[in-house]
């Protein structure tokens, strides 16, 4: 993992004793977070589980996700965490749903926008209201494999090297500047869900510290 975090000491963790990275941040109040989500929801945990631990200086203040069944509503409600559904099928556009999206997000005065697992394409109008301030993770090397099935893209074209990048949204499809990144070997025998884990577990080391990281550089 690379990274040019300023200020990260190293703790242990009151009840397990493990070695626990904590992130500075420019402010005492906690970063505020609202978080996108479409799916299962294992980075929102992570972030709060970082938060949890005392790793993160921040809170969650919404989850806001666009599919009824999402499994990412039912984390949320183990973790606490008020969730607000907006289903994309209820707007004639995008931009109406960006800006029911808005809406929520400036209600819960959040600082960073965090896309988790976010499965819509976003538009200006969200992008304009908080200009570098919407983060997304991919899971691939980007700007290697952008787009949907990046595991699979990658295992397809046989490369060595996969990993994750936390980036931020721009207008174009995982484009952005990228804040960190992960790297993850491909093994000789593994499939998309086997790779993918292994992603997954470096996506929840690297979302947290990227939260720390650009909230720094914003001084929020
Ligand atoms: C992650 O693999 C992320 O890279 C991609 O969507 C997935 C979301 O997973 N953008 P989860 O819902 O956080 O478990």
């Amino acid at each position: 993992m690379f990274d040019r975090i300023s200020a990260l000491t190293i703790e242990f963790h009151p009840i397990t004793n493990q070695r626990m990275e904590i992130y500075s941040t420019v402010n005492s109040d906690p970063i505020s977070l609202g978080v996108l989500a479409s799916g299962s929801g294992s980075n929102l945990e992570s972030i709060a589980t970082a938060i949890h631990n005392g790793q993160l200086n921040a809170k969650i203040q919404v989850l806001i996700y666009n599919n009824p069944n999402a499994f990412v509503r039912e984390r949320a409600e183990r973790l606490g965490i008020p969730s607000v559904l907006l289903n994309h099928r209820d707007y004639k556009s995008r931009e109406e749903l960006d800006a029911a999206i808005i809406d929520v997000l400036r209600e819960a005065k959040v600082d960073l926008v965090i896309m988790a697992g976010w499965m819509r394409v976003v538009t200006e109008v969200l992008i304009q209201a908080f200009p570098d301030r919407i983060l997304n993770i991919h899971p691939s090397l980007l700007p290697s494999f952008p787009g949907i099935h990046a595991v699979k893209q990658a295992l397809d074209y046989g490369v060595k090297i996969a990993g994750c990048t936390v980036h931020i949204v721009s207008l174009a499809v995982d484009r952005g500047p990228i804040l960190l990144q992960a790297a993850v070997e491909v093994l000789p025998d593994d499939t998309e869900a086997s790779l993918q884990k292994r992603i997954q577990v470096q996506e929840h080391l690297i979302y947290p510290k990227s939260i720390a990281l650009h909230a720094q550089k914003l001084k929020v």
